[in-house]
């Protein structure tokens, strides 16, 4: 596991000392409903989570007492990330979104459902993950990354080597990552990565599956996201991956 000091910071990871990542796809669409712009102004700067400080312990940003933290990476509209909130009300949430209209669904159903569990990073997850303290987290959803279908962006998909070792490092032992995709390419590749990341050693990723069932039915505490719904309306069918961390010599 990296100390803190050899930590790369993003602009390192990059590879473009001193420019900002760039992430793809959109990050504003429509005008904001006045409720939620409202509550962008007065209750998002209070659940938003600050990169002032070079090490984050997600434990201390909580007004509640939490136990685990779980992350999740790219929530969308937060339907997921709200209902596991809901559910786990001794659990930590933090969510990474870069597209403003999702961080608005998420932050008017943090006021509706009254969450005091969930923290937002309205940006690229990596600048997040990068900061939290080594084995910080218990939990890591990656539901529906953007597919980027065409071979000459597959570069730009969210999982690849650089992002599997920050979720490493911020994965505790025995805490586990969940990946949804609707694109077997994308599953295929993601195993591939993983596969590569247990080669190099130093951690793992133990794909929890032992039968076709284990990866094709959604364990019910897994709520259908948007994305999902949308995915099979149009005829695809998803696949839901389990990896449980591990460190090794
Ligand atoms: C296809 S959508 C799926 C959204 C949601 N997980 C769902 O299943 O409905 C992928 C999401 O990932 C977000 N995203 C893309 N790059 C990201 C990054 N570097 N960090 C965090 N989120 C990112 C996008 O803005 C988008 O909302």
């Amino acid at each position: 596991m990296p100390t803190n000091s050899k930590r790369k910071s993003a602009e390192q990871l990059s590879g473009e000392a001193g420019t900002r990542r760039h992430v793809y796809g959109r990050t504003k669409g429509k005008t904001l409903k006045p409720r939620q712009a409202n509550l962008m102004e007065t209750l998002f700067p209070r659940v938003s989570i600050s990169l002032d400080d070079a090490v984050i312990d997600p434990s201390t940003l909580f007004p509640v007492e939490t136990g685990e933290t779980w992350l999740e990476i790219g929530f969308g509209g937060g339907e997921h990330l709200a209902w596991q909130a809901e559910q786990n009300p001794g659990t930590g949430f933090l969510g990474c979104e870069p597209f403003i209209n999702g961080v608005a669904k998420l932050v008017s159903e943090i006021d509706e459902r009254g969450l005091p569990n969930v923290r937002i990073h309205a940006d690229d997850a990596r600048f997040l993950l990068e900061r939290l303290k080594p084995g910080s987290l218990s939990r890591v959803f990656i539901l529906y990354p953007d597919p980027w279908p065409k071979s000459r962006h597959h570069k730009r998909r969210f999982v690849n080597e650089e992002t599997l070792a920050l979720i490493s490092a911020a994965l505790r032992p025995g805490g586990e990552l969940r990946f949804a995709s609707d694109i077997p390419h994308y599953v295929a590749w993601t195993l591939a990565h993983i596969r590569r990341h247990n080669m190099k050693g130093g951690s793992r990723f133990d794909w929890l599956a032992e039968r076709p069932d284990d990866w094709r039915i959604r364990p019910s505490d897994w709520p259908r996201t948007r994305y999902e719904e949308k995915a099979i309306r149009e005829g695809r069918t998803p696949a839901y991956l389990r990896f449980r961390h591990e460190k090794t010599a």
